[in-house]
């Protein structure tokens, strides 16, 4: 409680805060962690191994398959107090940008403005030959553990997810408008992320560097404890709250 006041008073008093999240904040939605999504028929597959150009250039409808399945879980669930919390500091911090890993929209349908996407997103297919952007389809709900194949582009190429896959570049304008608002920040608070995969990774570590305080709200330690002037050990959609009401008591008292 002590390191929830410490860190609402951080918050509280910040002008500039960057919200970074990672899969751990839609876990409550139901949404399994990238390391735990492999479950139930899908459990024979590696998800490092699907989630690269090559596994998609060598069995397009396995990797297509897989994310529409994927897709079709994220628009049966819903966001959670977590989102619903970082959409309240949004709305109550001078100057506040939501930087996620997360390629789904749970940010955005809790009401979060423009939520940067540093892995891209399951609702943005392009062309993986020409690159043109592609309608996501109806989603139609895929078996789980089903082949799917992708739908062609004009140009005869394969749709793929507007995902980044392990070995492929992050959008540059987004990495480095992430890195610019972890650079300008007083607060950056850090969430659900296991803090391993890089560039991202280095967000919470370049706001340490030039002066930001840095809170962290996981359940398990990561290799950002380190980084962390405040962690707050619990689950997204109980501390995120806690720590809202603790760092705006009037507005959250007005149910704003
Ligand atoms: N609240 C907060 N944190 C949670 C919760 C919860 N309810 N449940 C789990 N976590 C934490 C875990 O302790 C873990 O540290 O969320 C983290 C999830 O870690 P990962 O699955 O590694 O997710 P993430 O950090 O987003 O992965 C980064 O790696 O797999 C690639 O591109 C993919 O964007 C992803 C990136």
């Amino acid at each position: 409680m002590v390191d929830v006041r410490e860190a609402a008073k951080a918050l509280a008093g910040a002008r500039r805060v960057v919200v970074f999240t990672g899969a751990g904040i839609s876990a409550e939605s139901g949404v399994p962690t990238f390391r735990d999504a492999l479950t139930g028929l899908w459990e024979r597959y590696d998800a490092q191994a699907l989630a690269t150009p090559q596994a998609f250039e060598d069995d397009p409808d396995l990797v297509w398959g897989w994310y529409e399945w994927r897709r079709s879980l994220i628009r049966r669930v819903h966001p959670n107090p977590g989102h619903e919390a970082v959409a309240a500091i949004e709305a109550h911090a001078p100057h506040a940008l939501v930087v996620t890993q997360n390629v789904d929209d749970l940010h955005e349908r809790a009401g979060s403005r423009a939520p940067i996407h540093l892995h891209g997103s399951l609702f943005t297919p392009r062309c993986a030959a020409c690159s043109r952007p592609a309608e996501p389809g109806p989603g139609d709900e895929p078996e789980e553990g089903r082949r799917l194949a992708p739908p062609r582009c004009g140009c005869g190429g394969a749709i793929r997810p507007g995902v980044v896959w392990f070995g492929e570049a992050l959008p540059e304008e987004a990495l480095e408008e992430a890195v610019q608002a972890a650079t300008d920040c007083d607060v950056l608070l850090t969430v659900g992320t296991s803090g391993v995969v890089y560039p991202a990774a280095e967000i919470p570590k370049v706001a340490s560097m030039f002066g930001g305080t840095v809170i962290q709200v996981n359940p398990q330690p990561t290799p950002l404890d380190a980084v962390a002037t405040i962690n707050l050990h619990g689950s997204a959609a109980v501390v995120l709250p806690e720590l809202v009401s603790a760092a705006w008591p009037e507005r959250a008292a007005a149910g704003s």
